[in-house]
């Protein structure tokens, strides 16, 4: 079957928020420590103790926002423990993750100092589990609080005297499990408690994140916005693509049979479903839509590698990997009058990473480079897309093969991307460009495929999954033929 394809060049849909293509690292596994600070004696080169291939990588993928300590770390994490001389602070066990002993060597300072290098906006989470409000309330106040003030001076003693702009605060992480087993009505009144003393000091004005729902808990996000909306700037959402059963066996992330392909794109094409409806509750409670739904995890989740530490939640990333990611950016984008940030879990060396580390050495991984080619995306304008696609069809089921999402950057520039999630089929589309005919002066296109569904990046071959120059695309006034090979992400620019 030709898929046919409208791009409408003229009907604007609004802004994609660029954090949509935002991150989330947590003392986890080797995210941070080893993956992202190595510290300043560290024989890999460094800044800071933030080591610099690491970071040259992910400042080429223009990450707008970074959510940490956690996850489940947050409700755990004492934000003093990480101030003041490093050989100084408290070493504590993380106890959700590995057991290992942390030494808070990376601690707010320092994950400021990232977000300053990698020029991203930070996304703290705050302990409400097993945290005080005076705590978190003290957090704030010591980031952001500029002149006299107690955490204001205790900040000036450890080395810094400008206030910090936090914009992001997330007031606890999964309250309905590890954050504290609670119940929808219990958190939303320890939400409304705590976010009262999250304080704007001076021109610092935080966007203040309730902890949302699991999945398709539609419950939680009924009881939060009827009891909180009104003192909330975001509410989040966590979904993971996992082939398989969370406790029984996810599946693995490279070795695995081709009907585990198929489960996984069907799974990640739940995400459009699962917005759909939270969307629709947000609606009841905020149909003039202020409130953003904040997806701050996301991705794939597999059996860890044979051999690492099960707490570590290290996974190799495929081509799959990169399928997937396409394919809910394209969702998100389709949503993006609601959804105004996403953080895929997480950035280093943990579930559905952009880059893995071996000691001193560091590959890109497949979803990364979908990352850098959708960059192109970020503050754009979304185009409206009508699509007519055919199915791709696994046994008795049958899904979309095609997955496409158009949007307008501020030069007038049309960027197209399109996924193939058919591990055997190519697709031809035929793509009408309405509203942009006579100013087309330039096609170009890039390509992320690979010739097996397992194809991955290792430390030994580091180039078996990158992106390559796209020819299998045609114009003619008004009119793309496009051939998209089996298992394929492509980016079009129509200048
Ligand atoms: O990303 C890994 C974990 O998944 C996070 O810590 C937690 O919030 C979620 O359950």
């Amino acid at each position: 079957m030709k898929n046919s394809i409208v791009i409408n060049a003229d009907v604007e849909k609004g802004t994609i928020n660029r954090n949509i293509y935002g991150h989330f690292a947590e003392h986890l596994g080797r995210c941070i420590y080893e993956g992202i600070w190595v510290g300043e004696d560290s024989p890999i080169p460094n800044t800071k103790g933030i080591r610099n291939d690491v970071l040259e990588a992910l400042k080429q993928i223009n990450i707008p926002v970074l959510r940490w300590p956690g996850g489940c770390f947050a409700d755990e994490y004492h934000w003093k423990d990480g101030i003041g001389p490093r050989s100084e602070r408290k070493r504590m066990v993380n106890t959700h993750w590995g057991g290992v002993v942390e030494n808070n060597h990376f601690g707010t300072h320092e994950f400021m100092l990232l977000c300053e290098l990698l020029d991203c906006e930070p996304y703290i989470c705050g302990n409400v589990g097993s945290g005080t409000v005076q705590e978190m309330s003290e957090w704030v106040e010591y980031m952001t609080f500029d002149g006299e003030s107690p955490m204001a001076n205790w900040r000036g003693e450890n080395g810094r005297q400008e206030p910090w702009n936090v914009k992001y605060f997330g007031v606890g992480n999964e309250n309905w499990g590890c954050g504290g087993n609670m119940r929808p009505e219990y958190y939303a009144d320890l939400y409304r408690r705590y976010q009262t003393y999250v304080r704007n000091y001076g021109d610092n004005k935080i966007y203040k994140i309730a902890g949302g729902a699991n999945v398709d808990d539609y419950n939680w996000t009924e009881v939060l916005m009827r009891e909180a909306g009104r003192l909330m700037d975001g509410l989040s959402l966590h979904y993971y693509t996992i082939p398989g059963e969370f406790w029984t066996g996810k599946g693995s992330a490279t070795n695995f049979p081709e009907d585990e392909w198929f489960i996984t794109m069907q799974k990640a094409l739940h995400m459009d479903e699962l917005i759909t409806k939270h969307g629709t509750i947000m609606d009841k409670y905020d149909p003039e839509k202020r409130v953003g739904m904040i997806i701050d995890e996301w991705g794939t989740w597999f059996d860890v590698e044979q051999g690492t530490n099960p707490g570590f939640l290290y996974q190799q990333n495929t081509i799959r990997d990169a399928l997937v990611a396409a394919v809910h950016f394209h969702i998100f984008q389709k949503h993006s009058d609601r959804v105004q940030m996403t953080n895929i879990a997480q950035t280093v060396n943990v579930l559905q990473a952009m880059v893995l580390t071996e000691g001193d050495k560091m590959i890109l991984t497949p979803t990364y480079h979908v990352f850098d080619m959708y960059k192109v995306h970020q503050d754009a304008t979304l185009l409206s897309v009508d699509a007519t696609v055919g199915s791709y069809k696994y046994n008795d089921q049958e899904v979309p093969q095609v997955t496409v999402s158009a949007s307008k950057d501020k030069d007038g520039k049309v960027n197209i991307s399109l996924c193939n999630i058919d591990h055997k089929e190519s697709a031809s589309l035929s793509i009408q460009l309405r509203g942009i005919a006579e100013q087309i002066s330039s096609l170009t296109g890039t390509i992320l495929t690979a010739d097996t569904i397992d194809a991955h990046n290792t430390f030994e071959q580091p180039e078996v999954v990158i992106p390559t120059e796209f020819t299998q695309a045609s114009i003619e006034n008004d009119q793309l033929d496009v051939t998209l090979p089996p298992m394929s992400v492509v980016l079009l620019t129509i200048g």
